[in-house]
């Protein structure tokens, strides 16, 4: 069974995860791991931190000749930014940030240091989990599924709805600095941006993250921690300023009279179709056969130029917050975090369904549901 675990610090020495429960088998390099982790370091906003690291993961077990064998996969990521710390012993911060871990934190474990809070509740610890994200959509793509992410808004600069093929959405989002798919809207998020950093602000926004070519029947409707809504729903909310999460038209639809809040079921190409994806892909917490959609929506970065209202818990007497070097806008870098999540929550459903020690046998599986499902002509379909 997939599971995960992170450890490490935002300025100690790198960052360890150890992935168990990976079929062997599956193709993964350094450099397929590489590739998601320089794009969760990009997008317009972020802060001086991404110019000093350039993340790289060492696999350090489970994988042989280029193949996961099946082992628990261990990886290492050293932080770069290390070696402007470790020989210094900077002051104990008292004041907390509003909007961070700091004081919620500090009441919980005891601390007077709250650097020693935010050394762990850093969203730095995301880069762990892109690394573990990276093997699992390794894992997916051997099986027909990808998953995708782009933006959808950055503060109130909104993109357009797309009528584009997901592979093609997603090529033209990769190729704007803000990971938006409008390259109009591109333009205005970065002037939102430029200007938020003039005024000492920050900005939020909101991602989306698609998965195509999953099949029916992941997840389950019987029990519920087995919805798979319900695991993603919290696989994203777990991501680092994530307020709010929606599958497919979300909260329009509470708005909608029911007959126009569905997806009609139509018969054609050989099996049930969809003419609409209100639901983003779920329906009874179990995959329909739809393209998986839903959205997270980011907070505005807490640390903000501007000084904020604080106390000094030392002192015990009203402060304002420090400000620390930050990311004006992180949403492009978050939307990256929030496909390795899903790929995590769609690997470990996968494999709970289909089994298989190794990726042929639960490739296999999957084949045979499919076929007696009557749901072959879209798989031949997904890999023309
Ligand atoms: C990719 C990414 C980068 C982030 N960068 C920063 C940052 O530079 N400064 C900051 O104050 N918060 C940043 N955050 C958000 C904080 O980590 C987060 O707000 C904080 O840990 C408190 O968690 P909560 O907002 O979920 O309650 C970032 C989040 C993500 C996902």
């Amino acid at each position: 069974m997939w599971r995960y675990l992170t450890a490490g610090e935002s300025h100690g020495p790198g960052l360890t995860i150890i992935v168990d429960g990976v079929p062997a088998g599956v193709p993964v390099t350094e450099d397929t791991i590489a590739e998601d982790l320089r794009r969760r370091q990009g997008g317009y906003g972020r802060g001086g931190r991404m110019l000093i690291e350039k993340d790289r993961a060492e696999l350090r077990g489970g994988v042989a000749r280029g193949f996961t064998t099946g082992a628990p996969v261990a990886m290492w990521i050293e932080n770069k930014d290390w070696a402007n710390w470790k020989d210094k012993t900077p002051p104990p911060i008292t004041v907390p940030r509003p909007g961070h871990a700091d004081l919620s934190g500090a009441l919980k474990f005891g601390h007077r240091d709250l650097r020693i809070v935010g050394e762990r509740s850093s969203a730095r610890e995301t880069t762990a989990r892109v690394a573990a994200g990276a093997l699992a959509k390794a894992f997916l793509a051997e099986l027909d599924i990808h998953v995708y992410s782009h933006i959808v808004a950055i503060g109130e600069v909104t993109a357009p709805s797309y009528d584009l093929e997901w592979s093609e959405l997603f090529a033209r989002a990769e190729a704007s600095e803000v990971r938006c798919a409008d390259a109009e809207t591109t333009e205005r998020m970065k002037a939102r941006i430029d200007e938020a950093k003039k005024a000492g602000e920050s900005l939020g926004g909101v991602f989306e993250v698609a998965a195509v070519g999953l099949p029916p029947g992941l997840g389950s409707y019987t029990q519920w921690d087995q919805k798979l809504d319900g695991l993603l729903a919290q696989a994203i909310m777990s991501i680092n300023a994530i307020k709010g999460v929606e599958f497919g038209e979300g909260f329009a639809v509470a708005r909608l009279p029911g007959t126009q809040a569905q997806d009609p079921i139509r018969w054609g190409d050989g099996r049930p179709m969809r003419s609409s994806n209100r639901a983003g892909g779920t329906e009874g917490g179990t995959t329909n056969g739809e393209p998986l959609i839903l959205r997270g929506a980011m907070k505005p970065i807490a640390t903000t130029v501007t000084r904020q209202d604080s106390v000094d818990l030392e002192k015990r007497e009203n402060a304002q917050m420090e400000y620390q070097r930050s990311d004006v806008c992180a949403v492009p870098a978050a939307g990256v975090v929030g496909e390795a999540m899903v790929a995590l929550v769609l690997a470990k459903v996968v494999s709970e369904k289909f089994g298989g020690d190794n990726v042929a046998e639960t490739r296999a599986a999957r084949d045979h549901f499919l076929a007696a499902r009557g749901w072959l002509a879209d798989l031949a379909q997904a890999r023309s």
